[in-house]
């Protein structure tokens, strides 16, 4: 396979992720969703992740979610307390949905659309906390540049929390007949490639533009942060998994893998 170049991979995965978007408005959760957010304490963020951002701290504090998608994870962060948030994403047409969220909603969250590796010098040391959740870590071709970035936004002393699918499960194929079976490197460097549109569970049958899924080991992650100057001051894996519903089918098993994790590193 061809790799595309950083740039290419990129701008296709927005492509993607634009096209996307239409497929999750037509989702049946999307009317229950626009009705929830009128409510202030209005919260999708499950148990495991508030406990990190409580233990983080979030009341007072200013945020930003970094590949932030369609912002209710965002608007969540102000039933826990965050002063302001910010949401960051390169899809323009999942912001349109965060904003409609948000014009519902009685908080004032701001959405921005941008890539992450080019963001505008107004968001450069501004927050206390950059928040990235479930599937954004993959999309990026360089986990060290996108650390680089992302710490850039953060105030000295700021904190990124991460609460990712564990990369273990790359190696695996939820969809085989055996699905313990290991399929794929973790050390892979080629990306996974997809021409259907990006949806979370099942599939649709259509053509999309490519997307790129890249894997980055627990070591790259690592690794990548501490050169960006983040010092990682929590790490827990888990035994539940955070991802599409196919993987639930990992869970509850006598060897158990670790199926995600909590992760906090702190600018100096
Ligand atoms: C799986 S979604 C995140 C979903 C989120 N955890 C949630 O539950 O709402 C990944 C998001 O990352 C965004 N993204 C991917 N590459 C990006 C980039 N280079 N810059 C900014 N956003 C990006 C995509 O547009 C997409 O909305």
């Amino acid at each position: 396979m061809e790799m595309p170049t950083k740039e290419n991979a990129i701008a296709s995965n927005r492509e993607a992720w634009n096209d996307s978007a239409r497929h999750h408005r037509d989702n049946p959760e999307w009317p229950a969703l626009l009705k929830a957010v009128e409510r202030a304490d209005f919260s999708c963020i499950d148990d495991t992740l508030r406990t990190v951002l409580e233990q983080v701290g979030v009341a007072g504090k200013d945020f930003v979610q970094v590949g932030c998608n369609n912002g209710r994870e965002s608007l969540s962060l102000f039933a826990l307390g965050a002063r302001s948030v910010v949401g960051i994403d390169q899809s323009a047409e999942f912001l349109e949905q965060a904003r409609e969220l948000a014009a519902r909603s009685p908080h004032n969250a701001q959405f921005v659309a941008a890539d992450i590796h080019h963001l505008p010098s107004e968001l450069h040391n501004r927050f206390d906390v950059a928040l990235i959740t479930i599937g954004v870590l993959n999309w990026m071709p360089d986990i060290g540049e996108f650390f680089r970035h992302v710490a850039r936004i953060l105030k000295p002393g700021g904190a990124l929390v991460i609460y990712e699918t564990h990369p273990f499960l790359e190696m695996f194929d939820p969809e085989t007949d055996d699905p313990y079976r290991l399929q794929s490197s973790y050390f892979r460097r080629e990306p996974f490639v997809q021409t259907q549109p990006i949806v979370y569970e099942g599939k649709v049958e259509q053509q999309s533009a490519a997307s790129y899924w890249f894997v980055h080991s627990l070591g790259d992650i690592f690794t990548g942060a501490l050169d960006a100057g983040l010092a990682i001051s929590h790490f827990k894996e888990y035994p539940h998994s955070n991802r599409e519903e196919l993987y639930d089918r990992y869970e509850q098993q006598e060897a158990q893998l670790p199926l995600c994790f909590t992760w906090v590193a702190l600018k100096s």
